[in-house]
């Protein structure tokens, strides 16, 4: 097909543990996302932020830290009080959809509560209202790192099998109360990402495992279990809700022919990103996972009635997050998935994630020649620190820039044969970094006035971009 389809749902992507704030309102219970600490010497092109595996005396430290600036997802950009506000600006632009996460600790505060908290329920009735009202499609995340924090310290994070019935009962109550209203769910955000992070994924301390990569496999399982128990439990409220397995797409390229290279990415790209979909999709663990397992001498613990239930519930479309490529050399990166060079051939933000439009297109037509079914872009974007100038206006251009590329290869895999249904631009108006933890690495069409600090007027501001997007939906995609 040229162009985009008729009802191509044009997006925007937050979470909630990045916006909300609020973080002990509404009988919310303390997660994970809180207690994510804003390195005020950060080093942007650096490795990811040390906490991103986390230890039992780091946590106590951090629970001993009391100022609340210093951990700015805490108060986000008040989203929690100025969603009303914020979503009219979301339509102003023209959304057709707007994906969030719901905050598992605000509807379970400790996560194995007998019964769900009725003031967070309150709040996502009205969130989900708004969303609606404004004719946008409601596209619901989760579980977006927002694990109870209880479920770390007294259950062990994912690696527990109880967590599974903790979290298809907390799945559960979110269907059962929001089936008429959201058509479209995804059930973790990043499934893949266990080789970054073993805390915010899967709410692992490291200290408490004996074999850390071992524990990590132990709990995507659980998680893969937990997503084919929730879509059962989808099915049977609702069988018109559609469940979307979601990855990070960092997809590594080769950085010379020569087999060795192109075999040994190959290899790092199947356990990095397909092992995830391969089960979630076609049902079943993949021989090169086994074989994986076998050779690091993992015991993966696996039941007959879990390979059952993980074949039976499949994801009805494939999600991603899509920020730039990766590069592999057989010889450089063999200190495994998370070992990779820099693409000489690129430019990157300053944040190093390199800028690559043409990979976008790469993985659109990897994934629908492997899977087959629909697709959704779950967040894309550029980081990019923006200066508000003295009359009150962001240009943006760099931005138009890299996000004119990015559509302009979709509408080439489209072209391509891609079924593409939904694109979703990351943090539409800017959030708390996920990453660094800090507001200056903005994505938004809207400009949020707090800075790294929390201090700020906390008033919003359209960005030059925010009149070019308003223009790609308005013209479908033809006026780019
Ligand atoms: C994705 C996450 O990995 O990347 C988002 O799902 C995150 O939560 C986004 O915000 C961009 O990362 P960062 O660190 O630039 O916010």
């Amino acid at each position: 097909m040229k162009g985009f389809p008729k009802k191509f749902l044009w997006g925007g992507a937050v979470a909630a543990n990045q916006c909300e704030g609020a973080w002990k309102e509404g009988g919310k219970g303390l997660s994970v996302p809180d207690l994510d600490w804003h390195n005020p010497n950060l080093n942007r092109a650096g490795k990811r932020d040390e906490d991103s595996e986390m230890t039992s005396s780091r946590l106590e430290e951090l629970m001993k830290i009391h100022d609340d600036s210093q951990f700015p997802k805490r108060n986000g950009i008040d989203f929690y009080h100025t969603y009303k506000e914020d979503l009219r600006l979301m339509h102003e632009l023209g959304l057709k959809c707007f994906r969030t996460s719901i905050n598992w600790a605000r509807i379970f505060p400790n996560g194995d509560d007998e019964k769900p908290n009725e003031e967070g329920l309150k709040f996502y009735d009205d969130l989900i209202d708004t969303i609606v009202g404004y004719g946008m499609e409601p596209i619901i995340t989760l579980f977006h790192y927002e694990i109870p924090l209880n479920i770390v310290t007294k259950y062990g994070g994912w690696k527990n099998r109880e967590v599974i019935d903790m979290f298809v009962k907390y799945c559960k109550v979110c269907f059962e109360r929001y089936h008429s209203k959201v058509k479209y769910w995804i059930l973790i955000n990043q499934i893949n990402l266990i080789y970054v992070e073993s805390f915010n994924s899967l709410g692992i301390l490291c200290d408490r495992v004996e074999n850390l990569e071992e524990a990590k496999y132990q709990a995507i399982h659980h998680q893969f279990v937990a997503c084919s128990l929730a879509q059962k439990a989808a099915k049977e409220i609702d069988e018109n809700m559609k469940m979307g397995v979601m990855i990070s797409d960092h997809n590594c390229y080769a950085e010379t022919a020569k087999p060795e290279d192109v075999f040994y990415t190959y290899q790092k790209n199947q356990m990095s990103q397909m092992f995830y979909t391969d089960v979630r999709i076609r049902g079943s663990y993949p021989g090169y996972a086994y074989r994986f397992f076998e050779e690091k001498n993992f015991n993966i613990e696996m039941t007959e009635e879990d390979l059952a239930v993980i074949k039976e519930y499949t994801a009805d479309f494939m999600a991603f997050s899509y920020y730039y490529s990766r590069m592999n050399s057989y010889e450089k990166n063999n200190k495994g998935l998370n070992d990779i060079s820099k693409n000489p051939l690129l430019k990157a933000s300053i944040w190093g994630w390199s800028i690559d439009p043409l990979g976008l297109r790469n993985s659109l037509n990897l994934y629908y020649d492997r899977y087959c079914i629909p697709m959704m872009i779950a967040e894309n974007g550029l980081g990019a620190l923006d200066e508000l100038t003295e009359d009150y206006q962001i240009h943006d251009g760099y931005r138009i820039d890299y996000l004119r590329e990015h559509v302009l290869a979709i509408k080439e895999a489209i072209y391509d044969g891609v079924d593409l249904f939904a694109y979703c631009p990351w943090g539409p108006i800017d959030i708390v970094s996920c990453t660094t933890n800090e507001m200056s690495k903005r994505y938004g069409f809207v400009y949020v006035d707090i800075n790294d600090d929390g201090t700020g007027s906390r008033k919003r501001y359209k960005k030059d971009s925010f009149a070019w997007y308003q223009n790609v939906i308005r013209s479908n995609g033809e006026e780019i």
